[in-house]
């Protein structure tokens, strides 16, 4: 009895071995390189039934420490590990070497894969989502676009002009001393700026319109997949087809204008519906424009990386600036200075004044850096790939941790402590593999100069306008990074000063 009893153990372990390991995790003996090396998938453990580590992970996100869910595997597993969240098998890298091998794609073996919520909004055909030859174009068209001089010229106008309006409106109160949430006060810049950009769209109606429609497209990002009357991404879908209606419309009338027109699209492009109509597919040897309806869904679904990201930073950079006083100072310092220079000499602001300032833009880089808007990048193998030992079997999803990254001490001294003075020794916008808030590869944020310059902007008006008191307030980082009460400050006009 106890003889066949053993049998069966063996037979029912070698079974479980051959299908549940080697066949669902690649793990044949097929060697990379030609060898027969037996390759393993990085240690971990898949945590309860179903639900895995998911509420571990999402505990983590309530604290003021999120990366305490990687830290501790890492220190059990080491800096990569597999582990089951969100429904899924997930390999997370926190290990830089490994996350730039993920980032850089060579060979595209690896392709984005995001929450199910996320991919129904994003539609099949948005950037985010495209691989391959369309996806190299699209980017190459809109980095091209945000990252050429005469784009930034303009734009810094733009900016300036929303900056300062938003500024004004604060005294404009009935009772200017009340405290404001600065939280809302950036987001109401930043939107109309990135209309503009996007579409040329002027403040008023049709403004308001996309923005009310927008916020409840966002709101389904994280919510139930499901596409049923009265389930909240139903009601989001059916606020992004209002919108597409109206962004149709506007791509409609300026392809119309553009026939009419002798010079089809000759000089400046005014906004990235512009530059997208008039691509003619050279580049990619396809000599073949992009369809309206592509052009109308990317519009709408570039708001969703435009949106939310440059707010968050604004604010918090005034929360930890609010926090170090010592880095405030040397804040005002070098925006004063550029002030009085400006004041001296007559001259309007280039926007290379302000991307020059070289605190400014270390202080930038440690909010980037401590708050990690985009904590982690989303990726699923398509094929086995080896990286540094590692297995990341086919099929399967890999996080690569951005924010394990910025806060290992590893690579940062005294990661929590808020350091602009520590970006003097490498320069402030190195895009290294220690520091990669905008990504990297094939998919580095176009947006990121944009991004720095619209920062450095609000950071120059605001503290040459005003001082400032900020109310006690905690960021919180699940779903997304936020702060909790808004940040909440009391503002007060430096009229007589610089
Ligand atoms: C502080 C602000 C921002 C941060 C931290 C940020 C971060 C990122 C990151 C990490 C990615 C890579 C995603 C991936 O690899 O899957 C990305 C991609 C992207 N970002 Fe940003 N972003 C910011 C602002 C913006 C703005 C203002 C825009 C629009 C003007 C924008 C447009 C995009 C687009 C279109 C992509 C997709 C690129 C592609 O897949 O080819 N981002 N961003």
């Amino acid at each position: 009895m106890r003889w066949e009893l053993i049998c069966i153990g063996v037979v029912v372990g070698w079974l479980f071995y051959k299908y549940f390991i080697v066949r669902r995790w690649g793990l044949e003996e097929s060697g990379v390189g030609g060898g027969r090396r037996r390759l393993q998938p990085p240690r971990g453990s898949s945590g309860w039934p179903v639900v895995g580590e998911t509420i571990e992970f999402i505990a983590s996100g309530f604290t003021s420490r999120p990366v305490s869910f990687m830290e501790k595997r890492k220190s059990i597993y080491g800096k990569v590990f597999r582990t089951h969240i969100l429904g899924r098998p997930i390999i997370v890298s926190t290990d830089p070497d490994v996350n730039k091998v993920v980032l850089q794609n060579q060979g595209n073996v690896f392709i984005p894969s995001y929450p199910k919520s996320v991919i129904e909004l994003l539609g099949e055909s948005s950037i985010l989502q495209i691989n391959g030859g369309i996806q190299k174009r699209l980017h190459a068209i809109i980095g091209g676009f945000l990252r050429s001089p005469q784009f930034k010229a303009r734009i810094t106008k733009d900016i300036e002009n929303s900056v300062k309006l938003t500024l004004s409106s604060w005294m404009d109160r009935k009772n200017p001393y009340l405290p404001l949430y600065l939280q809302d006060e950036t987001k109401k810049i930043t939107f109309s700026i990135l209309v503009r950009l996007l579409m040329s769209v002027e403040p008023g109606e049709d403004l308001e319109f996309l923005k009310t429609e927008f916020m409840e497209v966002i709101k389904g990002l994280i919510c139930l997949p499901i596409k049923l009357p009265g389930f909240r991404m139903y009601k989001s879908l059916q606020a992004k087809e209002r919108m597409l209606k109206m962004v149709r419309k506007i791509v409609d009338d300026r392809k119309s204008a553009m026939e009419k027109n002798e010079s089809k699209g000759s000089g400046l492009p005014n906004d990235v519906i512009d530059v997208l109509l008039r691509d003619t597919g050279e580049s990619d040897g396809s000599q073949q424009r992009l369809p309206l309806d592509f052009i109308s869904g990317n519009i709408i679904e570039m708001m969703i990386p435009g949106e939310d990201s440059v707010p968050m930073i604004m604010t918090l950079a005034v929360k930890y600036l609010s926090d170090n006083p010592a880095a405030l100072a040397c804040l005002v310092d070098e925006n004063n200075k550029l002030k009085k220079r400006k004041d001296e000499s007559c001259e309007e602001y280039d926007w290379t004044d302000y991307v020059s300032l070289q605190f400014t833009q270390g202080v930038i880089s440690e909010t980037l850096r401590m708050a990690n808007i985009i904590n982690a990048i989303w990726r699923k193998a398509l094929e086995d790939v080896e990286i540094k030992g590692y297995l990341i079997p086919k099929g399967w999803c890999v996080l690569a941790s951005l924010t394990s990254v910025h806060m290992d001490e590893e690579n940062y001294e005294n990661p929590e402590k808020f350091d602009p003075w520590r970006w003097e020794k490498t320069g402030a916008t190195v895009n290294s593999n220690k520091f990669t808030p905008f990504g990297g590869g094939q998919r580095l944020c176009p947006g990121l100069e944009f991004s720095r310059l619209e920062i450095s902007i609000f950071l120059h008006h605001l503290v040459t306008t005003y001082t400032w008191v900020a109310e006690e307030d905690q960021i919180v980082y699940f779903p997304t990074v936020k702060t909790r009460r808004k940040l909440p400050i009391i503002v007060t006009p430096k009229r007589n000063e610089a």
